[in-house]
């Protein structure tokens, strides 16, 4: 269980130099709480489940994630793993919750360079307190879901830094969390790895429960992956399953669009008042309408086409990124 509550960050604005300060007082003076990080953040995980935070870059997303682990302290504020506030009772948490930071920095120092993959994890997993051949057990396990079978022999400084990212993905099927955090778990990943990482982090969720905070500006990504997703940019844009918030904008708002060639000429009067917008183009030959609509105008739409000779049509999706880009437009 993971939960936000009134969360917010501000950071110090950086000191240009320190010729600038006339004084210590006037220093001591100057508010220093200025770069918005997180403003009024309130979410709640419930157990086994996935949730993603979506937001662009310096939305906030790594701010949050160190927060939880107790690295960075909230303007205000807080953030609760397992009923446990991350900073006032940090140290009831530490063995409950495990964080990847994207990219290959390995930020709490874990891995050594040059000892074999399977050596490495070995460690880690002694580290954890788990037994010999239980850590092998789960090493196996996870080494073959991430198809890191061959690279278990190299050393981890040979790695490329896509396989180091999938071998820091191995540690939670090892130590096994009540609660994981990802941040941007697949940010330098090629498609087909990301893949696997995506299956992994299901498989994870499935097999132990996990509860798994995870960020990223995939929207792609947290599109198949996330249970909820909360979209936010500093501020919360808005909340909900991925299916449901497009449905919602869908149905709401959207302006979708329809792509249509006729044969002949096409009287655009006929349109105004059907549709939202229409763009045309003609070749003499054809005539190539863009229809941007709401649902609702989708049935005289269509019986108006049926007039003409409609050679081809193409409707335009709204995805997930349309949807971010409407309610980004929205705040
Ligand atoms: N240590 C820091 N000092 C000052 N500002 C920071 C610091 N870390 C992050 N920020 C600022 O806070 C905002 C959120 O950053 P971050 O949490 O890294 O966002 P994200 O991970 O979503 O890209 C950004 O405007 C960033 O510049
Ligand atoms: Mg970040």
């Amino acid at each position: 269980m993971i939960e936000a509550v009134n969360l917010t960050k501000y950071y110090p604005p950086p000191i240009k130099s320190l010729l600038d300060l006339k004084s210590l007082k006037d220093f001591l003076r100057t508010p220093r709480e200025e770069i918005p990080a997180l403003i009024d953040i309130n979410f709640k995980v419930k157990e086994g489940e996935i949730y993603g935070l979506l937001g662009p870059n310096g939305a906030g997303k790594t701010t949050l994630c160190k927060i939880a682990n107790g690295l960075v302290i909230p303007t205000r504020g807080h953030l609760y793993i397992s009923g446990y506030d991350s900073i006032q009772e940090h140290d009831k948490i530490r063995g409950r919750i495990f964080t990847i930071f994207g990219g290959d920095r390995d930020l709490f120092g874990l891995f050594q360079w040059r000892v074999s993959v399977e050596k490495n994890l070995r460690f880690i997993a002694e580290l954890w307190g788990i037994s010999r051949q239980e850590a092998d057990k789960r090493i196996n396990h996870a080494l073959k879901l991430l198809n890191l079978d061959e690279k278990r022999n190299e050393w981890y400084q040979k790695l490329s830094a896509g396989m180091r990212q999938k071998v820091y993905l191995a540690l939670p099927f090892i130590i096994q969390p009540e609660v994981l955090i990802l941040d941007e778990p697949t940010v330098y990943l090629d498609v087909f790895t990301r893949r696997e990482v995506w299956s992994a982090i299901r498989e994870l969720s499935k097999d132990f429960g996990t509860t798994v905070l995870l960020t990223t500006h995939n929207l792609n990504e947290a599109e198949r992956l996330c249970d909820r997703i909360l979209f936010f940019n500093k501020r919360k844009i808005a909340e909900g399953k991925p299916k449901e918030l497009i449905e919602k904008v869908q149905s709401l708002k959207a302006e979708r669009k329809l792509i249509v060639k006729i044969k002949g000429k096409v009287d655009v009067d006929e349109f105004n008042g059907i549709v939202q917008k229409i763009k045309v183009q003609s070749d003499g030959k054809f005539t190539y309408l863009q229809l941007y609509f709401r649902n609702d105008e989708l049935q005289d739409i269509i019986r108006l086409l049926a007039r003409y000779s409609v050679v081809d049509l193409q409707s335009v999706p709204v995805t997930l990124e349309e949807v971010f880009v409407q309610l980004y437009n929205k705040t």
